[in-house]
């Protein structure tokens, strides 16, 4: 761990971190959300920071408090994030998408809090948000990790998406377990990680996020490097 943060390893770097959820609203009062705790993305923002970077942590609503000497962007729906992240990143930055980007937002939504009408059903029309990770990669020029939650197939479908979304490296956790991943205090990762014409890869945990992120801050700076 010393060894970790004397020297300060990432000195001079700046790295752009989402984490939690995005909210849609539907109304005022209401909205769609998921169950990301927002846990791996500050502890990653925490470690970046105590390891020397300068950190911009772009957060969805969570109940956690900014780590120590990190700038925390307060935000609510994917297509706020994506403004923010825009705003932050530069070619230089190092992006680690964590948040869980609602994929789809309410069509429409309401001026006033919604009545009930009647006895019926109600059907919400939804349309699809932004995919912000895929905006970093394709024109921020930033060092890219995504994360990929899976409940099935997982290596498979991370893969996949390293592909489809044009990043280096994607580490992917299994969601349907319940002892690691969203709102748990530990993780197991999956990292895969593109290196010239192969795709390696390297588990980390399960362990505490904390211990997590430092050793995916490692990987992901090493593999920048190299
Ligand atoms: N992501 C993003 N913007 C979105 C959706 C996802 O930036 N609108 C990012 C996430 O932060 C994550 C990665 O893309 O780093 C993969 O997210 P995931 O939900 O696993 O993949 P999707 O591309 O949305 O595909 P699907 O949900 O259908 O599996
Ligand atoms: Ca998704």
């Amino acid at each position: 761990v010393e060894q970790f943060f004397h020297p300060k390893t990432l000195k001079g770097q700046h790295w752009v971190i989402t984490a939690g959820p995005t909210v849609e609203a539907i109304d005022p009062v209401r909205y769609l959300a998921n169950r990301s705790s927002g846990k791996m993305g500050y502890a990653i923002a925490e470690m970046a920071a105590r390891a020397g970077a300068k950190v911009t942590l772009i957060s969805g609503p969570v109940c956690l408090a900014a780590p120590f000497g990190v700038n925390r962007i307060s935000v609510e729906s994917a297509e706020t994030m994506l403004n923010a992240v825009q705003k932050s990143i530069t070619k230089d930055s190092v992006f680690v998408s964590c948040a869980a980007v609602a994929d789809y937002r309410p069509q429409e939504v309401a001026d006033e809090k919604m009545k009930k009408s009647g006895d019926d059903g109600l059907v919400i029309e939804l349309t699809q948000n932004p995919d912000i990770l895929k905006w970093a990669a394709q024109e921020s020029g930033a060092f890219c990790v995504g994360f990929a939650a899976e409940t099935q197939n997982v290596s498979e479908y991370a893969k996949a998406k390293m592909e489809r979304k044009g990043i280096t490296m994607i580490c992917a956790n299994d969601v349907s377990r319940c002892d690691i991943g969203f709102s748990c205090d530990d993780n197991e990762l999956q990292v895969f990680y593109r290196d010239n014409d192969h795709v390696k890869t390297q588990g980390i945990g399960p362990a505490n996020k904390a211990l997590v992120a430092e050793e995916l801050i490692q990987l992901i700076n090493k593999v920048r490097q190299s």
